[in-house]
């Protein structure tokens, strides 16, 4: 049996302006935030070439991608996909939303 995913609050959205990007904690995963003209996207702040964080990596906003710093891997900040080598595998990415001045995203649940 599958579990159904749940929503959970991340961050604050004062913590994340348009244009910029905030890593949160989602209890021991450190998540990705970047705020794009208003859209969030939230994803996994782990390379999935060499773990590395993926924070440090420049974003580009009009192609809606981040460069991973180490080797210099793009992905795809709306889906997670892996767009370049060196890495193959996509990040992890989760849906997510702004309430009551909120970013949530959908996780599944224990
Ligand atoms: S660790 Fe990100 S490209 Fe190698």
């Amino acid at each position: 049996m599958s579990a159904s995913p749940d929503w959970r609050i991340l961050c604050a959205l004062a913590e994340v302006p348009p244009g910029l990007s905030h890593v949160a904690w989602l209890d021991d995963l450190p998540v990705l935030v970047v705020n794009l003209d208003g859209t969030i996207y939230a994803l996994e702040d782990r390379c999935s070439h060499e773990d590395y964080e993926l924070s440090s990596g420049a974003v580009d906003a009009a192609a809606g991608t981040i460069e991973c710093v180490l080797h210099g891997a793009k992905f795809d900040l709306r889906s997670g996909e892996a767009l370049c080598a060196p890495a193959y595998e996509p990040v992890r990415s989760f849906p997510a939303k702004v309430e009551q001045d909120l970013v949530w995203v959908q996780v599944p649940t224990a």
